[in-house]
């Protein structure tokens, strides 16, 4: 096995999903190690976790920076302090300049709760229902200055039932991200797929991407 990638997480709160990729990353085959957990709230429960397992935690308050641009400086410095190689959005709410989002160019990725294209932006769940579809999910993908786009990593999807509300649909995707997120951090840090402009392409036989879950 090669050297794990260096991986930053960045959230802004509950940070549920960078609970389920620093569990994945505790196996020591797992081929990304997380290296620094940072959030732009203070308040965020997240970073609890975090340091409950040892990993290093970093504010960067958004507040605290005049402009889009100074915030996303420190939170490169940040990222770059703890040697990441990669970064993983998870609950990151902030909007990331082209400059950050170019600097870490196919080496950060997002995850999404709608199945993309469908549904970018706010309230994936609330319009998904009120859209009667009959399957929803989440997606991974790697980061583009478009709000919820670029290359899909993996996507799973789930049966939306009659009697959904918001919160018991979000639950049922919540658990699907869980699942999903630490296989598409474990195919992009084993280098099991490469970026060629907007294509994600595998790199190993008989690799389907995206990654599908069921
Ligand atoms: C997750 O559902 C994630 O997909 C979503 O926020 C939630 C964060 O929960 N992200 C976005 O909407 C980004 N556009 P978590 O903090 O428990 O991981």
């Amino acid at each position: 096995m090669g050297a794990r990638k260096k991986t930053g997480i960045l959230i802004s709160g509950r940070g549920s999903n960078m609970q389920a990729l620093v569990k994945a990353a505790r196996d020591p085959a797992f081929p990304a190690e997380i290296v620094v957990v940072i959030s732009n709230r203070a308040s965020a429960s997240g970073l609890d976790f975090a340091k409950a397992e040892g990993i290093a935690t970093e504010v960067v308050d958004h507040k605290a920076h005049a402009s889009r641009e100074a915030f996303d400086a420190e939170l490169d410095a940040a990222l770059k302090r703890h040697g990441a190689e990669l970064v993983a959005c998870a609950g990151f709410m902030r909007i990331m300049t082209e400059g950050f989002v170019q600097r870490w160019r196919d080496r950060m990725i997002n995850i999404h709760p709608s199945l993309l294209p469908a549904y970018k932006g706010l309230h994936t769940h609330e319009r998904a229902l009120a859209d009667k579809v009959t399957r929803h999910g989440c997606s991974v993908h790697f980061v583009r200055s478009d709000v919820d786009s670029g290359p899909l990593i993996a996507q799973a999807s789930v049966p939306v039932l009659k009697s959904d509300t918001p919160e018991t649909l979000a639950a049922r995707v919540l658990d699907a991200e869980h699942k999903i997120y630490p296989r598409a951090l474990a195919v992009v840090a084993s280098g099991a797929v490469r970026v060629e402009g907007e294509t994600l392409v595998a790199a190993k036989p008989g690799l389907h991407i995206p990654l599908t879950i069921p």
